[in-house]
């Protein structure tokens, strides 16, 4: 099922998520497939559950476009980040229409839970580690336009909203 995505200015967007409990409730297995199901339909790339109205750790990163499979993080955390960074350009679901460039450490090592609440522990770089790091930035509460230095797109948009 394909859910609403709650747009910015919206507080539950800069509301820190809970983490999840092991076993997943029927619930939030099925709160999960919507997720997919979501992002699929929206031909984003990543999507975090406070965009769609839950003040969870979890998020969804679908690269299919990259031959990635999708995939589900449940409790992400980054572990440790680069020094080196790299430059990106970033939209966001929650933010239609508006684009700009930032800076984010280019690889990073995060922990998370599968589904069955198995640990794992990865070192991910390139588009897969941006997209890890856009999305554990929502369940902090963290929007791109706190990090963007150059708006390439809709800066206008943000002009007069108010959070
Ligand atoms: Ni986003």
């Amino acid at each position: 099922m394909v859910l609403p995505i709650v747009k910015y200015p919206n507080k539950i967007l800069r509301t820190k998520g809970k983490d999840l409990t092991f076993p997943l409730s029927p619930n939030r297995r099925k709160l999960i497939k919507d997720m997919l199901d979501t992002v699929r339909k929206a031909g984003g790339v990543g999507l975090a559950a406070p965009q769609i109205g839950q003040s969870l750790n979890l998020i969804v990163v679908n690269l299919e476009h990259q031959e990635v499979p999708a995939f589900v993080l449940i409790n992400p955390r980054i572990k440790s980040s680069s020094r080196k960074t790299a430059e990106f350009e970033e939209g966001c679901l929650s933010i239609p229409g508006v684009f700009g460039k930032l800076k984010r450490p280019e690889k990073i090592t995060f922990e998370a839970a599968d589904l069955t609440g198995k640990k794992l522990v990865l070192e991910v770089d390139g588009i897969v580690a941006e997209v890890i790091q856009h999305e554990i930035d929502h369940i902090n509460g963290v929007l791109i336009i706190d990090k963007i230095t150059e708006y390439t797109k809709g800066e206008e948009l943000l002009k007069g909203v108010k959070e």
